[in-house]
């Protein structure tokens, strides 16, 4: 099944966000496998945004994920990356439609309360720097 790195950013931590974002993936009906609420330190930080390190505001963006607790995740369901990035909404929350979670809670596009991989590479990229292979459930047995 696929599964896919979610992450409520510090900004969202701070305003109380993570249980109403983990209630909108559960009523959707993705599987929570993998969540907890950590630090990120600088090395992590600048290895999970590698792909932005030569724009302009790689700085910034480091400086706010290490800034605070995140809330790292990992979902499972049918299509659940393309679909959880339908559920956050664009990048910048000023485009973002509403009913989405960066329409709904987000303003600016450094603070957008939550970060989603893009593809199934980011996918597996992501989970792997983030989660251990024993840190994730598996409800394949579950009666
Ligand atoms: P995220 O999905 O976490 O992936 C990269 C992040 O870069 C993105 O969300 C935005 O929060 C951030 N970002 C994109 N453009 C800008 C910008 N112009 N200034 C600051 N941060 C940005």
């Amino acid at each position: 099944m696929e599964k896919t790195f979610l992450m409520v950013k510090p900004d969202g931590v701070q305003r109380n966000l993570i249980g109403e974002i983990v209630s909108r993936f559960e009523k959707k009906g993705f599987q929570l496998v993998g969540g907890k609420l950590m630090s990120i330190s600088q090395e992590l930080a600048e290895e999970h945004y590698g792909e932005h390190k030569e724009r302009p505001f790689f700085g910034e963006l480091v400086d706010f994920i290490t800034s605070g607790p995140v809330f790292a995740m990992v979902w499972e369901g049918e299509n659940v990356i393309a679909t959880a990035r339908l559920m956050m909404g664009a990048t910048n929350p000023k485009d973002a439609a509403p009913g989405t979670i960066r329409g709904d809670f987000g303003i600016t596009v450094g603070k957008n309360v939550i970060h989603g991989s893009d593809s199934p590479t980011s996918a597996e990229r992501e989970i792997g720097l983030f989660f251990k292979e024993e840190e994730l459930v598996d409800y394949s047995k579950l009666m």
